[in-house]
C-alpha cells in the first residue's frame, strides 16, 4: 500500500469481526513496524501480545474494577484537558456518541459504551507496550513512533488498530496477568483485528486542524 494512502487511511477502529489473527501475520507486522525510529536507537519497546484466555481475564478484570467504580491507576499521566483541548476531546466524544446513538442523558449506553473500551472493543487480539522505568520519558516518543508504524503496517493486512488508553488502565490488572514487573512502564495498548464495518463507530473519520493554524514558518 501506498504510504500516503496508509496515512490517510489508518483512523482508529473500536468495533471488530470476531476472526481471530494469524500469529504469523501479527509477527510480520511487528518485525516491520520495529524498524520504528527511536532516540539513540535505544529500542526501548517491551511488546506484550495478548488474545485468548489472557485477554478475557485482563477484560473481566477490568470491568470489576470499572463496576466496582475503582479510579484507574495510569502512571502515564496525561492533564485535565482545558480550553482547545477540552473542546476537541469534547467534539471527538459528541461524533462517537452521534454515530453509536448514545444521547447525553441516556447513563446505560454510557456505560456500556465505557465497558466496551476496557473490553478492548472486543477485538481479537492487543498489543500491549512497555519499557524499562530507567529510560525515562523520552522513551514514550519512541513507542509512540512505533504505535503509528504498527498502526500503518496492519493495514497493509486488511486490519484495524486503535491506540488506547483504557484497556491499561487498571494496571494492576495488565501486570498480574501479563506479568510485566514494576519496573516497567505501561506506556500504552493498541487493539488489533479485522474491522467490522458495519459498525457505526467505525464510520468516525475525525477533524483535523488546519497546517495553517499550528505551523510557523521562519526562513521559508
Ligand atoms: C495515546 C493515545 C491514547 C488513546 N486512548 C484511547 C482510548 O482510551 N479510547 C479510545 O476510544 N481511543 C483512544 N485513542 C484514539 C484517539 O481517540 C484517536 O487517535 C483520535 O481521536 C484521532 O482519531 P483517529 O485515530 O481515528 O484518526 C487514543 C489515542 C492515542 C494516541
Amino acid at each position: 500500500m501506498d504510504v500516503i494512502e496508509a496515512i490517510k487511511q489508518r483512523k482508529s477502529i473500536r468495533g471488530y469481526k470476531a476472526e481471530a489473527v494469524p500469529k504469523e501475520v501479527l509477527e510480520e507486522i511487528l518485525r516491520v513496524a520495529t524498524r520504528a525510529p527511536s532516540g539513540m536507537n535505544t529500542q526501548p519497546w517491551e511488546i506484550t501480545v495478548i488474545a485468548g484466555e489472557v485477554m478475557e481475564q485482563i477484560k473481566m478484570g477490568n470491568l470489576v474494577k470499572f463496576g466496582a467504580g475503582e479510579r484507574p491507576q495510569r502512571e502515564v499521566v496525561r492533564g485535565q484537558y482545558e480550553g482547545i483541548f477540552r473542546e476537541r476531546q469534547v467534539a471527538l466524544a459528541v461524533q462517537l456518541f452521534q454515530l453509536m446513538g448514545i444521547a447525553r442523558e441516556d447513563r446505560e449506553k454510557r456505560v456500556d459504551w465505557m465497558q466496551r473500551g476496557f473490553r478492548f472493543f472486543d477485538a481479537p487480539a492487543a498489543i500491549i507496550l512497555s519499557m524499562d522505568k530507567s529510560v525515562g520519558p523520552g522513551g514514550q516518543f519512541d513507542i509512540g513512533a512505533l504505535c503509528q508504524t504498527i498502526a500503518l503496517a496492519a493495514l497493509n493486512h486488511g486490519l484495524g488498530t486503535c491506540i488506547m488508553d483504557q484497556g491499561v488502565m487498571y494496571q494492576d490488572v495488565t501486570r498480574k496477568f501479563t506479568g510485566i514487573p514494576e519496573d516497567r512502564l505501561i506506556v500504552i495498548c493498541m487493539t488489533i483485528g479485522y474491522p467490522d464495518w458495519d459498525f457505526p463507530a467505525n464510520k468516525i473519520y475525525s477533524e483535523r486542524e488546519p497546517i495553517e493554524s499550528i505551523t510557523t514558518w521562519l526562513g521559508v
